[in-house]
């Protein structure tokens, strides 16, 4: 009921919006995400947003709206889906409950580098099936987004083994993997969406979370959480989606325009993230008294492995492109070594 109370205030705000907008005869794209405004997906949006008003910008006014203005990406996702918004940023975590085919970049340890998750993300033919995957609920993936590596971060005490997160209660995002994978570390998971975690981590709700080191800093979690430690769990990306009626609405020149537009996202997006994440770091142990932790990782590794087995015994259909992920790490490492 409160989740359809919120929708229902999300929806007659938009309308609102919308209504104050009259003169204007341009269509409004609203498109919505749960980062700051100095995160780089906000800055690889803006950047869209001048594009697309640059080529057509007598036709649409682009709109980009941060900080989960509009709602919790769960929320904003099933606004993408029925139209009431045309664009959401979501966590490839929360995908997967739309199409299973999206819990393979759940798995932990999946990438062996940045480069591997890169050369993956950007492999048109292993990506393609994936992001039309859920067209049956209304929208498509049309770019990802970098999100780094995510590693756990906790309040009173340092993570230096899995078994220090034995009676931890962990935020984790809302997505069935997750939460086995954290049973699977020894951790107690407890699913929340992005907005919640702030206050959660300071009324003790949680001991810790797990998260890139933006977290800490653009989202201010360090204010709280003291200990980083680099375990590096996972690498899962961030995905725009779009409302499939309305791209099936463009014209194929308007379509190509997009196009360029939502690789220009990812573009400005990643050439961003190296420098944010940096800045993070510093900002974190110079202002913040967060103490970065250099965990043994294959302690950790070994702890999550078997959820590959599970996750593609579960789900054959996940085989292939498991194996192709496996191919292209193997290629790059020889690569390496030439
Ligand atoms: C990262 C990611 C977000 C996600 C968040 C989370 O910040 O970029 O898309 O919502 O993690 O843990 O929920």
């Amino acid at each position: 009921m409160k989740k359809f109370l919120n929708l229902l205030l999300i929806v007659t705000c938009l309308f609102i919006l919308g209504a104050c907008g009259k003169g204007d005869n341009r269509r409004i794209i609203r498109i919505s995400h749960n980062q700051a405004q100095d995160h780089p997906t906000n800055i690889g949006l803006l950047a869209f947003e001048e594009f697309i008003e640059s080529k057509l910008g007598d036709k649409y006014d682009v709109q980009v709206f941060p900080n989960e203005l509009l709602g919790s990406q769960v929320n904003t996702v099933e606004l993408t889906q029925t139209g009431a918004i045309d664009f959401a940023v979501a966590s490839n975590a929360i995908l997967e409950s739309f199409d299973n085919i999206y819990q393979i970049f759940n798995l932990p340890y999946l990438f062996d580098s940045p480069e591997h998750y890169h050369a993956v993300m950007d492999n048109a033919e292993l990506i393609e099936p994936i992001f039309t995957s859920t067209e049956k609920s209304g929208f498509e993936a049309v770019t990802w987004l970098d999100a780094g590596t995510r590693n756990f971060y906790t309040v009173k005490k340092p993570i230096n083994t899995p078994d220090d997160l034995k009676g931890l209660k962990i935020r984790v995002q809302q997505s069935a993997s997750n939460i086995r994978m954290m049973e699977l570390f020894g951790g107690a998971a407890t699913p929340m969406g992005f907005g919640e975690v702030y206050t959660a981590l300071q009324q003790s709700v949680i001991d810790g979370a797990e998260n890139n080191e933006l977290a800490i800093t653009s989202n201010k979690h360090g204010e709280v959480a003291k200990y980083y430690s680099y375990n590096m769990h996972q690498m899962v990306p961030d995905i725009l989606i779009g409302n499939l009626k309305f791209l099936n609405g463009l014209s194929p020149e308007e379509r190509e325009i997009f196009n360029e537009g939502f690789r220009l996202i990812s573009k400005v997006q990643r050439e961003a993230w190296t420098e944010s994440v940096e800045k993070a770091k510093a900002q974190a142990q110079n202002d913040m008294n967060v103490q970065f932790i250099y965990p043994d990782v294959a302690l950790f590794k070994e702890r999550v492995l078997p959820l590959h087995g599970e996750v593609l015994e579960a789900t054959p259909k996940l085989k292939p492109i498991y194996d192709k992920i496996q191919e292209i790490g193997k290629q790059i490492k020889e690569g390496g070594n030439n």
